[in-house]
């Protein structure tokens, strides 16, 4: 007899539901839990391709909302004019050109993973790396009392970082949701009520013809 497979579930609710990836529903079991997205929230998702999480996110910011995404890889759909693409590697991206968009977010996704290599130990610590950079770039886009969502590949290197995403937040919860692969090693870390003010760079913004957005 054939095994259930939680993921096929998932990735036929997502093409029902015209949802460009399967991911959407580990932040829909989030969001409904914890409410970190509000009507009019300015989000930050980050490795936001093909773009699941900036459709939730768009529809749950509403009209007076606004989503910024920023990957390396290219979208899979437009967005209406609440949403932007920064087509870029957060490795290269100087934070205070996200000053373009907005003075500073309430919430920041990162749903980024590297490529894959199969070898635990190499998976992980890259994608802590990964998750290191976005906490940075939490850290320097945040208000004080924002969210950051993070997903990371548990392994060695996890324990150390948890210690630092602990040192930024009051509250960290630790989450493994029910659409996540149950033989991946990825979790969630959710940071509630960000300390401290964003810690912009003083450099100077990137001129607004970077941007591109469903409308532009
Ligand atoms: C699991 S996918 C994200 C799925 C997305 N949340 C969605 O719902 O459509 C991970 C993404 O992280 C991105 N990523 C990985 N490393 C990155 C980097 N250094 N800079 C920007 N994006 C990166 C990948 O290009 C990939 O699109």
């Amino acid at each position: 007899m054939a095994r259930y497979k939680p993921q096929d579930f998932y990735f036929k609710k997502a093409k029902r539901q015209k949802y460009v990836a399967r991911s959407v529903y580990k932040l829909e079991e989030i969001q409904k839990k914890y409410k970190i997205i509000k009507p009019g929230s300015r989000v930050l998702d980050l490795g936001c391709a093909p773009g699941s999480w900036l459709q939730y996110a768009e529809e749950k910011v509403g009209p007076k909302g606004i989503v910024v995404g920023v990957d390396q890889k290219e979208l899979k759909r437009e967005f209406g004019p609440r949403v932007y693409f920064l087509k870029e590697d957060v490795y290269e991206l100087d934070p205070s050109r996200l000053k373009q968009y907005v003075p500073v977010f309430d919430v920041v996704l990162s749903d980024m993973a590297p490529a894959t290599t199969g070898i635990g130990f190499v998976d992980s610590t890259r994608s802590v790396y990964l998750a290191e950079r976005a906490l940075e770039i939490a850290i320097a886009v945040l208000k004080k009392g924002g969210f950051f969502l993070c997903k990371v590949f548990e392994g060695e290197d996890f324990p150390s970082f948890l210690k630092k995403y602990r040192g930024a937040f009051e509250r960290v919860k630790i989450i493994k949701p029910k659409a996540s692969r149950k033989d991946s090693r990825e979790i969630y870390l959710l940071g509630m009520g960000k300390k401290g003010q964003p810690s912009w760079k003083k450099e100077e913004d990137t001129p607004c013809q970077d941007i591109q957005s469903g409308a532009r």
